[in-house]
């Protein structure tokens, strides 16, 4: 596992979508795994930014999203659907057809799930998966006690994850229960993954997913079974890390740009 500890969100961000920009540029039509939530805002804005000052083309890629609440249609202005057209799609050159997510409208869920698994093997399987973490340590919405080598399937929402997500919904009772989500399995199957996660209420999470065991209870913990993961952090998310220095030693913190 590369632990990049950035300075600042600003920093870690543009880490990341520097990531994600190098792979488009090594592989035109590369299989990109999508996340949604807050921390991943920031990633599209640079994204975007990055489309327009240098032309950076998502032309020939493919992605597919983690998640998606059951019962909201594509057009919900709370459905992921919304949430990356709005913050992503409709901002770059997204071929259509070719950006996937799960239908929460589907008339059966279960079948939608395993369409979803299947569509992504036929896909070739993710290439790069950015991931978010959740605060009770889930990855897309793969709750504590998710079956580790679990497949696209739907899992209820823990409380946590309701309350967290509760921002985006005009009540607490408007959030969905239920989600179909990428399983741990699939996310496994990616060539590569990076993680992105800020802030001092994700570093006890943190910890226990670069240095705790593999757990179950934390469900992004067999983040450590996989070779190519970078997982990349501003100063408050790595404050509780043991093992600090030794991340710094390995990859030394970007200075801080002379003011
Ligand atoms: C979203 C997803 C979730 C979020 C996680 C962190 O598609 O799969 O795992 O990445 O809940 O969300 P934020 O960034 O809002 O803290």
């Amino acid at each position: 596992m590369k632990v990049l500890i950035h300075q600042t969100r600003e920093t870690a961000t543009e880490c990341v979508a520097g990531l994600i920009v190098d792979r488009i540029a090594r592989d035109p039509d590369v299989v990109l795994g999508l996340a949604t939530g807050g921390t991943m805002e920031a990633v599209y804005d640079d994204l975007i930014a990055r489309y327009r000052a240098t032309g950076v083309s998502f032309a020939q890629a493919q992605s597919f999203n983690l998640d998606e609440y059951i019962g909201l249609t594509p057009d919900h202005p709370c459905s992921y659907w919304a949430y990356m057209r709005e913050k992503f799609f409709h901002h770059v050159d997204f071929m259509p057809g070719r950006t996937h997510l799960p239908r929460g409208d589907a008339a059966d869920p279960v079948v939608e799930a395993a369409r979803y698994e299947a569509a992504i093997v036929a896909a070739g399987d993710i290439g790069l998966q950015l991931l978010g973490l959740g605060a009770n340590g889930h990855i897309g919405f793969n709750e504590p006690t998710s079956s580790l080598s679990s497949l696209t399937r739907i899992k209820t929402l823990t409380q946590s994850t309701r309350d967290a997500n509760a921002r985006y919904f005009t009540s607490d009772d408007d959030v969905p229960r239920l989600a179909i989500t990428m399983g741990i399995g699939t996310i496994m199957r990616a060539q590569d993954i990076v993680l992105l996660a800020f802030g001092a209420n994700k570093s006890r999470i943190v910890a226990q997913m670069i240095e705790g065991p593999v757990s179950a209870a934390c469900p992004a913990s067999i983040l450590q079974m996989h070779r190519n993961v970078t997982v990349v952090l501003d100063e408050e998310a790595a404050s509780a890390l043991a093992l600090r220095d030794y991340y710094e030693l390995v990859h030394p913190r970007v200075a801080a740009p002379a003011s």
